[in-house]
């Protein structure tokens, strides 16, 4: 069975978006937030990056999947599972394997702001797992957690974040987010993070800044977005890509920097860009773990740390956790 909730309107993207572009292009230093890369041809073009020599999380998760999905299955014990930005879900499809394999699974909720790719990757699963309910929500993960369906109390759900997607959040964002998700579990209920770890400088750039070209397309894309949302001119070409490790916090920050002063008119807010040569927009940062520093932000949040599993080569991790106490005081204020 499959069903898809949207949850988002076009007209809530547009105000969100119109709300994202004021603010972040009149910011000094300029910043974007990531979710606006993923129109249907960003998620396509997130998929080829996934494929890439130089891009080794998916790869690297896959084979933690491949290997301990049945153990993972076996300690969440859920009856549901909820995944926030699953994208194609393809990776999840061996969890879903090992859950059903287990015995117990009986609905799936794929959540993604990418409607239209969440429709076809989600209704391809469903048609692949017809014993399976599944029921897609697009939504903003940070914003609707609420709108989501829940578990029972005797039915414990599991909640899966993978892909280091929660990388793609400051320490501040995922504090709330963490906490948000713990607020939208019951007790005994787990979280499934699979979070990119710290390693040398070098491959991490590489990562970010393929030979082909296909991450700097992808984070052009969040201007072509501009462009056809908001009826911006934004010359794409005009704008280098760049992947820059920042060591002190630990996180990778994609930037778009100007080749020369541009001028950018964005008509539907009737607002006026200015750069000047050399200038940057910050698109996104994807930050890189450490376990103790997570087991520290999990806590926080009101979960228990539980297993860690890495791939052969150290360089990525799933872990998961349980949901125990309330959270504690937001540190960040
Ligand atoms: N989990 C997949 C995809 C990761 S790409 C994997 O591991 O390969 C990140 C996904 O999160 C994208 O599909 C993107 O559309 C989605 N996403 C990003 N920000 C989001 C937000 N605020 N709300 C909902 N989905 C979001
Ligand atoms: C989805 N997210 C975890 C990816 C990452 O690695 O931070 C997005 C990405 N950006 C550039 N390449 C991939």
């Amino acid at each position: 069975m499959f069903r898809i909730d949207r949850k988002l309107t076009t007209g809530d993207l547009d105000k969100a978006l119109r709300q994202d572009v004021t603010e972040g292009l009149t910011f000094r230093p300029k910043q974007l937030p990531p979710k606006w890369f993923y129109d249907t041809h960003g998620s396509a073009l997130f998929e080829d990056i996934t494929q890439l020599p130089e891009y080794y999380p998916t790869r690297a998760e896959r084979t933690i999947l491949e290997r301990h999905a049945d153990e993972i299955a076996e300690v969440a014990d859920a009856k549901t599972l909820v995944e926030l930005g699953s994208g194609s879900g393809i990776k999840t499809r061996l969890l879903l394997a090992a859950m059903r394999r287990h015995g117990r699974l009986s609905r799936f909720v794929p959540v993604d702001v990418s409607g239209d790719f969440l429709a076809e990757s989600a209704a391809r699963l469903a048609e692949d797992h017809p014993d399976v309910e599944v029921h897609a929500v697009v939504c903003d993960f940070e914003k609707h957690l609420d709108l989501l369906p829940t578990g029972e109390n005797d039915q414990p759900l599991l909640m899966a974040v993978l892909g280091s997607t929660i990388g793609n959040q400051d320490p501040r964002q995922r504090a709330v987010f963490l906490r948000e998700i713990r607020t939208n579990l019951h007790v005994g209920d787990g979280l499934l993070l699979g979070v990119d770890l710290v390693k040398d400088p070098v491959r991490l750039v590489a990562a970010y800044d393929d030979a082909q070209g296909i991450t700097a397309a992808f984070n052009r894309n969040v201007l072509s977005v501009i462009n056809r949302e908001l009826d911006a001119d934004f010359d794409t070409m005009a704008f280098d890509h760049l992947a820059i490790w920042n060591t002190d916090e630990e996180w990778i920050e994609m930037r778009l920097r100007a080749r020369e002063n541009v001028h950018v008119h964005v008509g539907a807010l009737d607002l006026e860009v200015d750069f000047t040569a050399g200038e940057e927009i910050r698109t996104e940062i994807s930050a890189k773990f450490r376990r103790e520093g997570l087991a520290d932000e999990l806590e926080t949040a009101g979960f228990a740390p539980g297993p860690w599993w890495t791939d052969p080569d150290g360089d990525f991790a799933l872990t998961l956790a349980t949901a125990v106490h309330a959270p504690s005081e937001l540190r960040y204020g």
